[in-house]
């Protein structure tokens, strides 16, 4: 059930982003093969995804939504290579592959991310004209440009830095975890949400409460799969976080609670879907596989 519906979006989240990027022909330096390169590799689409499913649970066709959903995984591609940056998390190895900088070189990695950045908002701004007002388009920025700055990602990376080798309080890591990466997976949603032109307040807050949560567990589940993954499939070295000493979940409450934690808020999502009814199934699904996920 998960791959029929989650494969051919991750598919065509694929085919979208290749296009978008700048060609490979227009080289004139590394910078377009770094940016190619750490965006096509094989990540999970997750993001894309959500923004598919939450537009497509609200009657929109894909087409409404494929720049906004790249959009977001250009983001979150640029914070993977700059997480990965030795004045960062110091790591070789993401998504199976050497890291971007040590593909290409730092330097080549950091404008790689800058680049993107930019790229992600241009792409944003060339959906389809014709569904969206200038009204939707500024809140859209505007949610893009929140989840991924000060108070979003970069500040989230921000507390996590400046947290390793300290310690922290629950509702602190929970508040770096829902910056560092609950920000940009509620952005996903949320601009799925945006694109349906609805007004539902009662609707935006279900799926803001379900975004805020799977987010949440997105990134507990991350923390899990650093202790007990396996290199080989996680794609990114297992034990790095242990390495840095990184305020984490497991470390914090150890990893049974942990697991317990990530279950009791995808439950809380889940509940929060009953407002979709039958259309929620797919988001459903894709909440229950963050949780069970091995990668
Ligand atoms: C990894 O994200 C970084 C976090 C924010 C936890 P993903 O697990 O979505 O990584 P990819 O995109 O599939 O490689
Ligand atoms: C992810 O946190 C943060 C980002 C915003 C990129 P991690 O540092 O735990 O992500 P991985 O484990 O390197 O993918
Ligand atoms: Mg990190
Ligand atoms: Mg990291
Ligand atoms: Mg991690």
């Amino acid at each position: 059930m998960f791959a029929e519906i989650v494969k051919p979006l991750q598919s065509r989240s694929n085919e979208v982003l290749a296009a978008l990027l700048p060609q490979p022909e227009e080289h004139q330096s590394d910078l377009v093969a770094a940016m190619r390169y750490a965006v096509l590799s094989p990540g999970k689409r997750i993001r894309p995804v959500l923004t598919y499913l939450t537009g497509q649970a609200l009657g929109l066709p894909l087409t409404a939504l494929d720049n906004a959903a790249a959009s977001v995984e250009l983001i979150h591609a640029y914070s993977l290579i700059h997480d990965d940056l030795p004045a960062m998390d110091d790591d070789d190895l993401r998504r199976g592959r050497p890291t971007c900088h040590k593909k290409f070189d730092e330097a080549t990695a950091i404008l790689a991310g800058d680049a993107l950045q930019a790229l992600a908002f241009e792409v944003l701004v060339e959906g389809p004209s014709e569904r969206i007002t200038p009204g939707v388009m500024i809140k859209m920025v505007k949610i893009l440009a929140n989840s991924s700055g000060a108070f979003g990602m970069a500040g989230g990376q921000a507390v996590d830095l400046a947290a390793a080798g300290k310690k922290m309080t629950e509702t602190q890591m929970e508040r770096m975890h829902l910056l560092k990466t609950g920000a940009l997976i509620k952005a996903s949603v949320m601009l799925g949400y945006q694109l349906a032109n609805l007004n539902d307040q009662e609707l935006c807050d279900a799926l803001e409460n379900y975004a805020h949560c799977i987010g949440l567990a997105f990134q507990v589940q991350d923390d899990i799969l650093d202790v007990e993954g396996d290199t080989e499939i996680i794609g990114k070295p297992q034990g790095s976080d242990h390495v840095s000493d990184k305020a984490t979940y497991p470390k914090l409450l150890g990893l049974e609670q942990a697991k317990r934690t990530a279950n009791n808020l995808i439950s809380n999502a889940v509940a929060s879907l009953e407002i979709l009814k039958g259309n929620g199934e797919p988001l459903r699904i894709l909440a229950k596989y963050i949780i069970n996920r091995e990668r």
